[in-house]
């Protein structure tokens, strides 16, 4: 996470209320379960958070997939709207993508489950190691102890590539579902970066064979119910630290988008897929296609579930060097970052308040 939320120092022991929220292993469900009316002051922002919307505002571009491999106009218009989404707001929706609308709902369903399962069960789980050593992973606040605001969300992580899991690695309530899930969201990534690739002017395999679609982890995201929602964030404000991501929303709402200095709406849309580049992306792209930053507010509604897939082998070890793709480079647009492993870029990434990308600038 790339924090800008950096508070003074606090005149409480925050590390012991942070070491102690921790060691209930239950996150912020855990507390609304417990009652809590008031948001504890490790997840209290500097100001309050706007809550309302100003209007009107752009609308983020959705993109439709319906016949790209049947009908060669259709996917040259569609390479088109992907270049311009991604050169201009780092996001669009997706709709006709081809993930069966039961398979969505099945995946939500699967983590609010498992979010949502015996308190006991779902704590031996609870491990604070996102190397990607353990497959799943529950936790709340992976970067608690580098940042100053904590989340009002959990979170499960489960590491499904390269190397798929063993089955017995995963718990039980969301198991089938989350490989099935992994599955064809990977059929997918690998269609889109065929579509981006050929919106930088290259060849239709380049991305797939630079590994962009080589790992995959996915998070199940859980943002409880606020009591005071204006008074915490879900997510702060953050770019993501991979090549792409594709997220699946429930019905709730909250994410908003910062494009051309506002905060911009993702409204949900049934059967919908939203698509951000990650800062690799950005890097590899030399600036072309943009990481944009955004966040998800708290609410008085929830659960709010959402499904995040972050496609890098980032979290994982690897020392492989991703570097500004020569093909578009030239005299007049040279590279703008030096080779960059993911785990060289990982280490910038979490508390710094600044993105990490400009830690690689030339
Ligand atoms: C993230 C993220 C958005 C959401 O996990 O990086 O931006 O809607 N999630 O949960
Ligand atoms: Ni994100």
């Amino acid at each position: 996470m790339v924090l800008s939320d950096t508070s003074i120092q606090p005149d409480y022991d925050r590390k012991a209320e942070l070491i102690a929220f921790d060691e209930t292993k239950s996150g912020v469900k855990g507390l609304v379960n417990s009652g809590v009316t008031e948001v504890p002051r490790i997840f209290r922002l500097s100001s309050p958070e706007n809550l309302t919307s100003q209007q009107p505002q752009p609308t983020l571009p959705t993109i439709d997939l319906e016949r790209i491999n049947e009908d060669p106009i259709r996917r040259k218009e569609v390479i088109r709207q992907v270049k311009d989404a991604f050169e201009s707001w780092g996001f669009f929706q997706m709709v006709n993508h081809g993930m069966p609308v039961n398979v969505l709902e099945e995946m939500l369903k699967g983590v609010r489950d498992f979010h949502e399962q015996d308190t006991e069960v779902k704590k031996q789980w609870y491990k604070r190691d996102l190397s990607g050593k353990t497959r799943f992973v529950y936790l709340s606040n992976f970067d608690i102890s580098a940042t100053h605001v904590a989340n009002w969300r959990d979170s499960c992580y489960c590491f499904m590539a390269p190397n798929s899991p063993q089955p017995h690695e995963l718990p039980p309530v969301c198991r089938d579902i989350l490989l099935e899930y992994s599955k064809q969201v990977t059929k997918l990534v690998v269609c889109l970066f065929e579509l981006m690739s050929e919106a930088l002017g290259l060849d239709p395999n380049h991305l797939f064979d630079m590994g962009c679609a080589a790992g995959l982890s996915v998070v199940g995201q859980y943002y409880p119910s606020c009591p005071q929602p204006e008074l915490t964030a879900g997510t702060r404000d953050h770019t993501d630290n991979d090549f792409i991501t594709i997220l699946l929303q429930d019905l709730i709402g909250g994410l908003k988008i910062f494009y051309q200095n506002q905060w911009i709406d993702v409204p949900p849309i049934p059967g919908a897929l939203v698509v951000n580049a990650g800062d690799y992306l950005q890097l590899i792209t030399n600036d072309k296609f943009v990481s944009s930053k955004h966040k998800v507010v708290a609410n008085k509604v929830g659960p709010r579930v959402s499904v995040a897939s972050f496609f890098t082998t980032g979290m994982m070890d690897t020392s492989k060097v991703y570097e500004p793709i020569a093909e578009l480079l030239s005299e007049d647009n040279p590279a703008k970052y030096r080779g960059t492993a993911p785990k060289e870029y990982t280490a910038y990434y979490g508390g710094k308040g600044l993105s990490p990308l400009l830690h690689f600038k030339i």
